[in-house]
């Protein structure tokens, strides 16, 4: 028997009034995600396999079964619902990659919530723009992180719970706080799921874009479609595998693969909470004996300067696929990976917005290295004609990359931004803002972005939050950022920087002000160059000519710049 029944039943005793979109959202079959990656797999007779190997950054390990999961994610539910939390509200998840993290990711989905996870290393200001963005009613978090939430808490007033998982008493809690211990608490065993739609919002990631605030991409239950099925056959997942996910949740790599698409395949994986140590990540899979590898072309190309002499040093004959996402996947890299362990990475393209895995190589097809692969079966993909959206018929030529909306994980808004949510798709599809060419053989290769995002070491950075923040130090009076070419993370930030008068560049200023971006958005967003210029070009509209400044970076010919002078 599902946990999940009539909806009618089960609402009742939810405080919610029903709203007139959640009528909307009531299509299609009852489906919840959390349910199904725990109750379901128990009901499967794996209740007593592990879901979670977990090892924390000082080397201790905890094991979860399956069942235990269940429970503990069933005890969260319960905790929330008792704290009147409606079915609908977001709520916020701003924790490192430890277990109540991924328990509480599924937990919120069990009572109907919609989880919106944040990178844990954001500063309070990148934290501000997200909650009051998606009027967030509840956050969990660790002791170690309340410190921001404190600083930005006056101005949310819609924030009513701060649910502390890690309370140790010692320290009172102030107004709005309260302590929360999945392993302490009473343990539920039999909550009533809230019985979700297809069409019920589950996940709510934010991305950011060249222009404005980030943009929260919201995704519904009806995803988990995609995510297993990607999870099955690209990731290739079995019954039997081992596997790592290196992302974290903050991110959708750690949400789609880290935790929907393993889980519902009712598959073992492990978490590290430790930061990158090339040793330390062999040793864990030594350790685990994992099998199946889920990573980032940045984290490929740290170990590959670690070199061969390295993995030789590790037992890692239990590795049998390995994927990679988030930046494009060099050959030198995959050729690299053959070598050193005898397995070659796969490359995997897609987005925040498209849920799951669109583009890949994938099992049973013949990769070819530098390529990102073929379409995932029933993914219509193309590359547009930059003017006229229409599909370029010849290989070889540089296009747009477009899919035909419809796939189960495709985000169904922008919260809050209906016009820019429209203006990603043109001419019947969904524009993903990346450029590519399709081979003769049906193979994409990724050539870069249609935007002025940031990709490092496979996070996006929206150039316009680091401006922002930039002109809020006091001696910075105009800011460009962009993307420079980077070994290892493929790009980092570089800030140009004009000062107000009375301020004189120097290294210790150029120092306070990177710290100034660190400690307000996240060491991700912070600039590792700054260069001070007595003034940023111009369009004579008075824009700053950020891709002038990219060009330089990258060596590229800019050529004729009046194209450039009223964009
Ligand atoms: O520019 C592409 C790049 O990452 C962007 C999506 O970033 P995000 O929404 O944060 O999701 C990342 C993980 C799914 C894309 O628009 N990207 C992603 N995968 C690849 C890639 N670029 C090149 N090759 C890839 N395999």
């Amino acid at each position: 028997m599902s946990n999940i029944g009539s909806y009618e039943e089960r609402v009742k005793d939810f405080s919610w009034e029903i709203s007139e979109k959640e009528l909307e959202y009531k299509k299609g079959d009852v489906i919840n995600i959390g349910e199904y990656c725990t109750d379901r797999v128990c009901k499967m007779g794996k209740g007593d396999k592990p879901a979670l190997i977990w090892q924390g950054h000082s080397g201790e390990v905890k094991t979860y079964t399956f069942d235990r999961m269940r429970v503990l994610t069933d005890t969260i539910a319960q905790y929330l619902k008792d704290k009147k939390i409606n079915p609908g509200a977001p709520i916020c998840l701003f924790m490192d990659k430890i277990p109540e993290l991924y328990f509480s990711f599924l937990g919120i989905l069990k009572m109907g919530g919609i989880c919106q996870p944040l990178f844990s290393a954001f500063g309070a200001e990148s934290l501000f723009t997200r909650l009051e963005d998606a009027g967030t009613k509840a956050i969990f978090t660790q002791k170690k992180h309340v410190g921001k939430i404190r600083k930005i808490i006056a101005d949310l007033p819609h924030l009513e719970h701060i649910i502390v998982v890690d309370h140790d008493g010692r320290k009172p809690l102030r107004e709005r706080e309260c302590a929360f211990s999945m392993e302490k608490a009473e343990a539920v065993e039999d909550f009533e799921i809230y019985p979700t739609y297809a069409e019920t919002p589950s996940v709510l990631h934010y991305t950011s874009g060249t222009t404005g605030k980030p943009k929260g991409a919201l995704h519904v239950h009806y995803s988990l479609i995609s995510q297993y099925i990607t999870a099955k056959y690209v990731l290739d997942l079995t019954e039997e595998d081992i596997y790592w996910c290196t992302a974290d949740p903050g991110w959708v790599t750690g949400t789609s693969y880290g935790i929907i698409g393993p889980w519902a395949n009712g598959v073992t994986q492990c978490v590290l909470d430790a930061g990158f140590r090339a040793a330390g990540w062999y040793k864990f899979i030594e350790d685990h004996g994992v099998t199946a590898w889920y990573s980032a072309p940045t984290a490929i190309r740290s170990l590959m300067r670690e070199g061969k002499e390295l993995v030789q040093q590790h037992n890692l004959s239990t590795l049998r696929h390995l994927c990679s996402v988030g930046e494009p996947l060099n050959a030198e890299a995959v050729l690299w990976s053959t070598e050193a362990y005898g397995l070659t990475f796969h490359d995997t393209f897609w987005q925040t917005e498209t849920g799951s895995i669109m583009i890949s190589n994938y099992p049973g097809m013949k990769s070819k290295p530098g390529s990102m692969g073929k379409p995932f079966p029933g993914i219509s993909a193309a590359v547009l004609d930059l003017e006229t959206y229409e599909p370029k018929q010849e290989a070889g030529v540089v296009g747009l990359i477009a899919i035909k909306p419809g796939w189960p994980s495709m985000f169904r808004e922008y919260w809050n931004n209906e016009e820019v949510y429209n203006s990603k798709f043109k001419n019947g599809w969904y524009i993903c803002g990346d450029r590519a060419s399709i081979d003769e053989d049906g193979y994409f290769w990724f050539v870069g972005r249609d935007d002025d995002v940031i990709n490092t070491g496979g996070h996006l950075v929206g150039p316009f939050e680091i401006e922002s923040a930039l002109l809020e130090h006091e001696a910075v009076a105009e800011s460009a950022v962009v993307g420079k070419p980077d070994p290892v993370n493929m790009e980092v930030v570089k800030a140009f920087i004009a000062l107000k008068p009375g301020y004189e560049p120097s290294a210790g200023l150029e120092l306070k002000i990177m710290n100034h971006i660190r400690k307000k958005l996240s060491p991700l967003a912070m600039p590792q160059e700054i260069e001070f210029l007595d003034k940023l070009p111009k369009t004579r509209s008075g824009k700053i000519m950020r891709r002038l400044l990219r060009a330089k970076e990258w060596g590229e010919e800019i050529g004729d710049t009046s194209t450039l002078e009223d964009e």
